[in-house]
């Protein structure tokens, strides 16, 4: 991306405004401008004055290394109100408060970060963080309506400890989520700009299921599998910074909810089971990124299975677990829903990792299979991902290797161009 930069000069790196409100959680954003500074972004910090009784400017200054004020008085000759808006590839705003979230819904410009607001032409995101009264009073829900109505990507506030000994919805999503979101802000509009179509997903609600599913034994032995979550997360994630309303149906992870998304927690297959198919019926698509265990035992033992003094060991049986993709592939719940599975193979003496994912596809019934080679451990746990999507009109599109966002990108493509 080449752009001038608010001084006037022509830079290959993007050109990031970190615009930074009054909230307790300002001190995060430290983190987020050192992700985005490290990673070859010119940020510009414009905090709010409220911000600055948080943070100070000194830190912003070092942290950023240009020249930090809230006033648009200051450095008049450049005129910064409007410079630094225009020449801004992303303006991300963290964290994002009731009070600036209204102010832009209703494009007031009474300080350096709110004209800039209204003069930046390139995407936006807000990150808000605030007290749960504050975000769901009707004047705030009803400011970050007006916000995405306008295109504007606004993160909501994540689920957890408040300031003070309160927990909600409030708390600022994770640094690096936002920073992940940033990456795919900017990619996206360089792609555009590049004359490729992205995805909108604004409107269509969009089910997920994640990670792996643990079948008891007893209460507290259970077969399971390595899968981490990840790739779920992140078509979750991205769906969200599309535009789309997300459901994660999520087994057994320890990742951070993602921003924005409604997170279902569940343990075994046959919880994801009932879980998918209630909510499958009010979704356009349904990926199913989770790794459910085919088998369970036949049996839970209510009390934690013994070690004997002979030395015999408890016979384990197993039954058939239900068919999630299969089930909901078969009884589609509305005839334009999209459903894509996941194929974690490893290939045969007599298959390739394909030849199996095609069969697989053809008895599963759903729209596209994403096929992942796990021979040798690899993918799970990873941040990186690569894999061959297969549509069920026969084609099949290599995504090489990249980040677990990046493939989430290229699986939204494609589920939205099964919609059109
Ligand atoms: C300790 C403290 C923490 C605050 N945290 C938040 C917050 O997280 N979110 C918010 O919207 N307002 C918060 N406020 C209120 C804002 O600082 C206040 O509305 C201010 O006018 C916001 O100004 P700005 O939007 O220009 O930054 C907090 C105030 C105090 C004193």
């Amino acid at each position: 991306m080449t752009t001038e930069t608010a001084d006037g000069a022509a830079t290959a790196r993007p050109s990031v405004v970190l615009g930074v409100g009054g909230g307790i959680a300002a001190y995060k954003v430290c983190d987020l401008l050192r992700r985005l500074t490290e990673s070859g972004h010119r940020v510009r910090v414009v905090p709010t004055a409220a911000a600055l009784d948080f943070v100070g400017a000194s830190t912003w200054a070092a942290l950023s290394g240009q020249p930090v004020t809230a006033d648009p008085f200051d450095d008049v000759h450049e005129v910064p109100h409007v410079r630094i808006g225009k020449a801004a590839d992303l303006v991300v705003v963290a964290p994002a408060t009731a009070n600036l979230i209204a102010k832009a819904a209703h494009g007031l410009a009474d300080d350096l970060l709110t004209n800039t607001l209204l003069t930046a032409r390139c995407p936006i995101l807000f990150a808000a963080a605030m007290h749960t009264e504050m975000w769901e009073h009707p004047a705030t829900q009803a400011n970050v309506a007006t916000l995405r109505e306008r295109g504007i990507t606004v993160l909501d506030p994540a689920v957890g400890r408040l300031t003070g000994k309160d927990t909600g919805r409030g708390r600022l999503p994770e640094p690096a989520e936002i920073f992940a979101i940033s990456q795919l802000m900017l990619a996206d509009e360089a792609a555009r700009a590049a004359g490729h179509k992205i995805a909108d997903l604004t409107g269509r609600h969009v089910l997920v299921s994640a990670g792996g599913t643990r079948e008891h034994l007893d209460p507290v032995r259970y077969l399971g599998n390595s899968s981490s979550g990840k790739q779920g997360y992140a078509l979750a994630r991205i769906a969200a910074a599309r535009g789309a309303k997300v459901t994660l149906v999520a087994a057994n992870s320890e990742l951070p909810d993602p921003a924005g998304v409604h997170v279902v927690p569940v343990t075994s297959t046959r919880d994801l089971f009932d879980e998918i198919t209630a909510r499958a019926v009010d979704a356009d698509a349904v990926v199913m990124a989770a790794a459910p265990a085919d088998f369970r035992p036949a049996d839970v033992a209510e009390h934690k299975i013994k070690k004997t003094a002979d030395g015999s060991v408890p016979a384990v049986n197993l039954v058939q677990n239900p068919d999630i993709l299969a089930t909901i592939s078969h009884d589609r719940a509305r005839k334009d829903q999209v459903i894509v599975g996941f194929a974690a193979e490893t290939g045969d003496a007599e298959h390739s990792v394909i030849d199996l994912a095609r069969a697989k596809l053809e008895r599963k019934g759903c729209d596209l299979l994403v096929v992942n080679d796990v021979s040798g451990g690899k993918v799970f746990g990873s941040d990186m991902n690569e894999a061959v999507i297969l549509d069920r009109d026969g084609g099949a599109l290599p995504v090489p290797s990249g980040s677990k966002d990046a493939l989430a990108g290229v699986i939204w493509n494609l589920v939205d161009a099964r919609w059109q």
